[in-house]
């Protein structure tokens, strides 16, 4: 554990380091748990949300996209149950005086079984050698057995307290596991109490006709409210879906691994209208279709699972997480849920508006029932980030530093390097640059000796490095240095496009995915 959390703290330094992502104002000694995109950053956030939206629009004819507003009429947080219900259950511990979300304390201390089962397999599979089957011991061995029945009892009644927002058993849960505050090691716990993660702020310039409104904590409610608007304006037919990224606000009581979780952060979301009944079917497709999006970057697998939520949303009759495993263990990136007809029907009741469709082939009248799609993208950022990131040794006994971006995803894909500043080859080089720079994000660089300067490209994960030398001059050839095996070739200048363009384009990506 020590080493993943050594890994993990080194990747948010290079983050840092080469501009990828920097504490929110830096300089007054950061805010909590808000960040900037620095220059790099914003690129490869950029094309992750370029990969998500062109996936929807471009692939779905019958998804369209939307951009809300912000701000929204403060009702709409009544009617969608966040008012009353878009709690944490928060604990603090009267000795280090930290806060934390009671849930999360009993999920850590789930993990820990998790930890021991995988730590006996670990030593059989050791024992046993290559005909050794996992699946088999698990189910058989007596010590494992005795973990996964604790295991289960534990989960068992955590998922009851929660469900039944029973704070008091959530505290004993704690109580009886034992589970100590991290910091202070002491059992010193207060009781259990309903957090609002809502900010909230005032509109309007005089004080008395100020109206307290709230920061969105979810995309999803502008998408529910222009349903009409997008329904009878683009004449869209049911089964359709509305798109939507934009950033939400949520006043997170536990605040911390970098990224993960954070007070402003950006969502994409996709509400996918269909017929009453139909829903479930649209969940399992919409499950496997978003699964698929994530595999196709190639990050790996293995790396990928869904998690069946124990405790439904207000809204939902069917919820899945699908999560990734980051260097602190497998958690959520993407939320799928089955969120029955309850937004519009809020809607319609606290507005007083109809909000129905009429659908042709039925001749009748319903409020459409949704599938929803959400995946927060400064998450996927970090599973990019940290997939990514290598510190290779090399045949030499050097070690270089390396992110293996999904290419489509890098913030710069092709840096122009002159092998010397002089005898024409800078200017050789712009030219070939000039002739890239329209289709792909370019860096030229011309300082220090060409290793350093690979170096440099591998660190922010650049795929291609392109070098000019006295031979380009003679026959229009240049190197092209690819970054995850580094091996090199001559090429012909007219061939570099055709080379770039296979395995850099969303195009392709997008084609792997239909
Ligand atoms: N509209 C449904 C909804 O908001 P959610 O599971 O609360 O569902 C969806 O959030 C996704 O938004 C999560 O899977 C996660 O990727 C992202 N997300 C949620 N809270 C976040 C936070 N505090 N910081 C960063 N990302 C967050």
């Amino acid at each position: 554990m020590a080493k993943q959390e050594d890994s993990f703290k080194k990747i948010v330094s290079h983050a840092k380091e080469y501009g990828f992502v920097f504490p929110s104002s830096d300089i007054y000694d950061g805010l909590g748990a808000v960040y900037d995109y620095g220059q790099l950053g914003v690129e490869m956030k950029n094309n992750i949300k370029r990969y998500w939206w062109e996936s929807m629009t471009l692939l779905h004819e019958n998804i369209v996209g939307i951009d809300s507003a912000i701000f929204m009429h403060p009702t709409i947080w009544k009617a969608s149950g966040h008012v009353d219900a878009f709690n944490d259950p928060l604990i603090d511990n009267r000795d280090s005086k930290k806060r934390y979300r009671a849930d999360v304390l009993i999920e850590d201390e789930m993990a820990k079984f998790d930890d021991k089962i995988e730590k006996e397999v670990a030593k059989a599979a050791k024992r046993f050698g290559e005909s050794f089957d996992a699946e088999l011991f698990k189910s058989t061995n007596p010590r494992v057995q005795e973990i996964a029945q604790k295991r289960e009892e534990l989960h068992t009644r955590f998922a009851k307290a929660m469900n039944d927002n029973d704070l008091a058993e959530l505290k004993q849960i704690i109580l009886d596991y034992e589970i100590v505050d991290p910091i202070s090691g002491t059992k010193n716990w207060t009781d259990v109490r309903q957090f609002n993660l809502m900010f909230k702020t005032e509109m309007g310039s005089t004080s008395e006709g100020a109206m307290n409104v709230y920061l969105r904590p979810e995309t999803a409610q502008g998408i529910f409210v222009n349903f009409l608007n997008v329904q009878k304006t683009g004449r869209m037919r049911i089964p359709f879906g509305i798109a939507q990224i934009g950033k939400a606000f949520r006043n997170e009581i536990v605040a911390r691994q970098f990224i993960f979780r954070m007070r402003e952060f950006e969502q994409m979301e996709m509400q996918f209208f269909v017929r009453p009944g139909e829903e479930l079917d649209w969940f399992a497709k919409w499950k496997e279709t978003r699964l698929k999006w994530h595999k196709a970057l190639g990050m790996g697998d293995h790396k990928y699972r869904y998690h069946d939520h124990d405790k439904l949303a207000h809204y939902a009759n069917a919820a899945t997480d699908i999560e990734f495993e980051m260097p602190f263990g497998f958690k959520e990136v993407e939320g799928i849920h089955s969120r029955t007809n309850f937004d519009l029907s809020q809607h319609e009741k606290y507005s007083g508006k109809k909000i129905q469709y009429f659908d042709p082939e039925m001749n009748q009248s319903y409020t459409p029932y949704v599938i929803e799609t959400s995946i927060g993208v400064d998450r996927m950022f970090l599973s990019v980030l940290c997939s990514s990131y290598e510190e290779e040794k090399l045949e030499n006994g050097e070690t270089r530093v390396v992110l293996h971006l999904p290419k489509q995803l890098a913030p710069v894909k092709v840096a122009v390097m002159p092998l010397v500043r002089k005898d024409g080859l800078p200017d050789k080089a712009r030219e070939i640059m000039n002739m890239l720079k329209f289709d792909y994000a370019c860096q030229y660089d011309e300082k220090d000796s060409i290793g350093k300067r690979y170096r440099r490209q591998d660190a922010i994960g650049t795929p291609f490095c392109v070098t000019v030398d006295h031979q380009t001059l003679e026959d229009n050839t240049v190197t092209i240095r690819h970054r995850d095996s580094m091996a090199q070739e001559r090429i012909s200048i007219s061939e570099l496009a055709g080379i770039i363009d296979s395995e850099v384009s969303l195009k392709n990506l997008l084609k792997s995915l239909v």
